[in-house]
């Protein structure tokens, strides 16, 4: 009995390694509103992944809890951080849907001792702003430079570039503007919208005066990019041929029964498409669509979120479950694994995933439905804009 005492005396000194730990991952993302189907992904791709790999990494046992931030928002965000890290005493902070909102929370990383693990925020130059960000979701940068030669080779030559204006539609413009002209094509004319536009129509005009034959766009997934593909169609770009080139923002696996035949046949490029053909992938939808309860809800920010927890489970089991943020980054520099996405590596410079994307083109398969569908792959893509976000 008296041994027994002095052995917890000494457990609890020693910082309770005997014992069972929680580690807390704060997870801030839209959780309610217009966006909020995004942030149900995050929590589909969470759940997933904790259902098939459990709730405890060694003795220690994890625990999720969630933050709503239903628009682009950084005061606020910066401010459930803060909540979080100082009151919930969380170790990791993850999610982030918005850049304005990933950007915003930088700055504290390093005093609260936390790594940030971003599961979706595109801008490549979040990266840089602290040793202790890691991100396994995309750049516009990574999504689209591809589509630019891709727009090329199917015999398009001048182009008008519309974007949201903010982080990852500039960096979308610059990488579409540099892989375009490397072709030999040219931007006639490069729009940038406030993430506040709903009315599309003026823009159409725009496209369809500007005499370019096909348009490169940008909008953060969500309602706004079901609005924009909807207006291409009714306001007769599609029909007088100009041709819609984006990354896959444009037509994630939610919206497409809702943009029915307006979508078919758009190409786009992205890290991962619901359809992709693999065993891991097949598990991850099984699991991710049990999760959010309708498989029809499921798209990207359900995978950033999966690998995103692989990463954090990663982190936890290099540092024993102890709060060492530089540690617990350091052990997934040039970490590699099979995603469902395809195979990634965490790059060890940019701590940035690096990854295949994918062209694929909205089909209809044999059961009506509408689906992404994977028809060329550019493989190890790291990030072309880490350069110019330095
Ligand atoms: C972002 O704000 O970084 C962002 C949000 C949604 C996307 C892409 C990028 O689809």
């Amino acid at each position: 009995m008296k041994r027994f005492v002095l052995a917890a005396i000494a457990a609890v000194a020693l910082g309770g390694a005997a014992y069972a730990d929680t580690i807390k991952v704060g997870v801030i993302g839209p959780f309610s509103g217009p966006f909020a189907l995004q942030g149900k992904n995050f929590k589909a791709g969470i759940d997933a992944y904790m259902t098939v790999n459990g709730k405890k990494v060694g003795n220690d046992e994890v625990e999720v809890i969630y933050r709503d931030l239903p628009a682009a928002d950084p005061a606020q965000s910066k401010s459930l951080a803060q909540e979080l890290v100082v009151k919930e005493k969380v170790q990791y902070l993850a999610g982030f849907y918005f850049t304005p909102d990933a950007m915003a929370v930088t700055p504290i990383l390093k005093q609260a001792n936390v790594p940030m693990v971003i599961f979706n925020a595109a801008t490549s130059a979040i990266v840089t702003k602290s040793p202790l960000v890691v991100r396994t979701s995309f750049t516009t940068w990574q999504t689209s430079t591809p589509i630019a030669k891709v727009a090329y080779d199917a015999g398009v030559k001048k182009v008008i570039s519309v974007v949201s204006d903010y982080g990852p539609g500039v960096d979308a413009e610059n990488a579409f503007k540099a892989g375009f002209e490397k072709q030999g094509g040219e931007v006639v004319q490069a729009i940038r919208m406030p993430l506040s536009t709903n009315d599309f129509s003026p823009i159409m005009q725009r496209i369809k005066d500007s005499g370019a034959q096909g348009v490169f766009a940008f909008l953060p997934s969500g309602p706004t990019t079901l609005g924009f593909v909807k207006a291409y169609n009714e306001n007769g770009l599609k029909s007088a041929g100009i041709k819609l080139f984006a990354p896959g923002d444009l037509t994630q696996e939610s919206d497409l029964p809702a943009l029915g035949d307006a979508a078919l046949g758009m190409q786009t490029t992205f890290h991962y498409a619901v359809s992709h053909d693999s065993p891991e992938n097949k598990a991850f939808v099984a699991a991710a669509g049990k999760a959010i309860g309708n498989p029809a809800e499921l798209t990207f920010p359900a995978v950033g979120a999966f690998d995103g927890m692989h990463v954090i489970y990663k982190m936890i089991e290099a540092t024993g479950g102890k709060q060492d943020a530089q540690k617990a980054v350091d052990a997934v520099k040039g970490l590699s694994w099979v995603s469902p996405r395809g195979p990634v590596t965490i790059d060890p410079e940019s701590r940035h995933i690096t990854q295949n994307i994918y062209l694929r083109e909205v089909a209809k398969g044999s059961d009506g439905k509408y689906y992404n569908k994977e028809i060329q792959t550019f493989e190890k893509q790291g990030d072309p804009g880490l350069a110019a976000a330095k």
